[in-house]
C-alpha cells in the first residue's frame, strides 16, 4: 500500500501522456463568516483525450475546483492559496492573465450547467458560432459559416445551416446544451471542462448529451472533466472516477473500480442512491443521512466522519485526517478502516 503523494502517480487508464496535473490544489473564500475552505489540497492527473468524472454532493467543491483552474475564482473573496496546476507543461496558478485568456478558449473550454446564461440572448446562434471561430481560428465569412453549421451537425442539431439564424430562445434546453458543446468545440480545444452540463435536463436528454460528449471526446482526442452529482452519469461515461467531500479527494478509480468495487462509505452511499441498470430487483434507493460539513470549521480529521454509520464515534479518523492510499493499482481511498466496509 503506498500513500498518495502531491506528485503525479501511475493510473491503469489506457491514455498516458499527461495533460492536467492538479498538485494539492487549495482554494479558500475569505469571507465575513470567516475562511471557506472550498478546496482542500487535491491532486489528480488527466491524460490526453481521459474521461474523467468528478462527483460528490452539492458544495463539496467541485466547480469551486475547477473554477481555479480555469483562474476564474472571484477575488476577493476567493483565492488559490496553494498548490499548483500544470497544464501542457505550463504552470497555470503563476500564469498572467493575458496568457491565461489564450488558454481559456483556445485550449482548456468550459460548459456550464445552463447554457441560457452562457449564450447571448439577443446574438443568432450562428453569429455566437462564428464570433469564436473567428477569435480562435481566424475564420471570416462563409468559411466561418460552413464550419458553424459542420459543429452544429456534429453535435446533432438538425438542418443545421437554417438554424444558425435562430436565437437562443428558439433552442430547447438540450439543444442549448449541444450549441454550448459546439462553441467549446469551436476553438478546438484539449479540454473540455463540463460543470454539471445535464443537471437541468430530462433524463433521455441526459443521457443523449453525454453520449454525445463522449463520442466527441473520443473522435476529437478530446480530454474531457465532466463535474456532476450524480455518481451513475459518471460511472457510464467516464474512463475514471474522482469522488470528492468536503473540498478533498476521498476514493478514486477507474469507473469501473469505483461502481464495482467502492471501498469508501460515501463512495458506497452516492451509489446506493442512484438507480442502478444492473440491478436484480427492485432495490430502494437509499439516501445518505445528515449533510456536508460547514466548510469554514470542517471537522478535524475526515470529513465524512460524522455522518459514517459504519466506524465507532471514537474512530482515530474523527481526530486526524486519514491520507489517500492505494489499494489496488490505480484505486485510492482515505485510509480510515471504517468507511471501508
Ligand atoms: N464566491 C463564494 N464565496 C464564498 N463561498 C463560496 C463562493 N463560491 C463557492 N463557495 C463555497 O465553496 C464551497 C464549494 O462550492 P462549490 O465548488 O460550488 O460546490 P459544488 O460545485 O461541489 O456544489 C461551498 O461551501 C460554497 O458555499
Ligand atoms: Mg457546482
Amino acid at each position: 500500500m503506498t500513500t498518495k503523494t502531491s506528485k503525479s502517480k501511475s493510473t491503469t487508464t489506457r491514455k498516458d501522456k499527461v495533460l492536467l496535473e492538479v498538485n494539492n490544489l487549495t482554494t479558500h473564500f475569505f469571507t465575513q463568516d470567516g475562511v471557506v475552505k472550498a478546496v482542500d489540497g487535491i491532486s489528480y492527473n488527466v491524460h490526453e483525450g481521459e474521461v474523467v468524472g468528478i462527483v460528490g454532493e452539492s458544495g463539496c467543491g467541485k466547480s469551486v475546483g475547477a473554477m481555479s483552474v480555469m483562474k476564474i475564482i472571484p477575488n476577493p473573496p476567493g483565492r488559490i492559496v496553494d498548490g499548483s496546476v500544470t497544464f501542457e507543461g505550463e504552470d497555470l496558478v503563476n500564469m498572467d492573465e493575458s496568457r491565461m485568456r489564450e488558454i481559456r478558449g483556445n485550449r482548456i473550454a468550459m460548459v456550464f450547467q445552463e447554457p441560457m446564461t452562457s449564450l447571448n440572448p439577443v446574438l443568432t446562434i450562428g453569429r455566437q458560432l462564428t464570433e469564436t471561430l473567428e477569435l480562435h481560428q481566424g475564420l471570416k465569412g462563409e468559411d466561418a459559416l460552413d464550419k458553424a453549421e459542420e459543429l452544429l451537425n456534429r453535435v446533432g442539431i438538425p438542418e443545421a445551416r437554417q438554424r444558425l439564424k435562430d436565437y437562443p430562445h428558439q433552442f430547447s434546453g438540450g439543444m442549448r446544451q449541444r450549441v454550448m458543446i459546439a462553441i467549446a468545440l469551436s476553438c478546438d480545444p484539449k479540454l473540455i471542462i463540463a460543470d454539471e452540463p445535464t443537471t437541468a435536463l430530462d433524463v433521455t436528454i441526459q443521457a443523449q448529451i453525454l453520449e454525445l460528449m463522449q463520442g466527441l471526446a473520443k473522435d476529437f482526442g478530446t480530454a474531457l472533466i465532466i463535474i456532476t452529482h450524480n455518481l451513475g452519469v459518471v460511472a457510464r461515461y467516464a474512463d475514471r472516477v474522482i469522488v470528492m467531500y468536503a473540498g478533498k479527494i476521498i476514493e478514486e478509480g477507474t469507473a469501473e473500480e469505483i461502481f464495482h468495487n467502492p471501498i469508501h462509505a460515501y463512495t458506497r452511499g452516492l451509489l446506493a442512491s442512484v438507480p442502478r441498470l444492473d440491478a436484480k430487483e427492485h432495490v430502494r434507493l437509499q439516501t445518505i443521512e445528515g449533510l456536508p460539513p460547514d466548510l469554514v470549521s470542517p471537522p478535524p480529521g475526515c470529513g465524512f466522519q460524522p455522518r459514517c454509520t459504519k466506524g465507532p464515534k471514537s474512530c482515530k479518523c474523527a481526530e486526524t485526517p486519514p491520507a489517500l492510499v492505494e489499494i489496488k493499482k490505480g484505486h485510492y481511498v482515505t485510509e480510515c478502516k471504517c468507511c471501508q466496509k
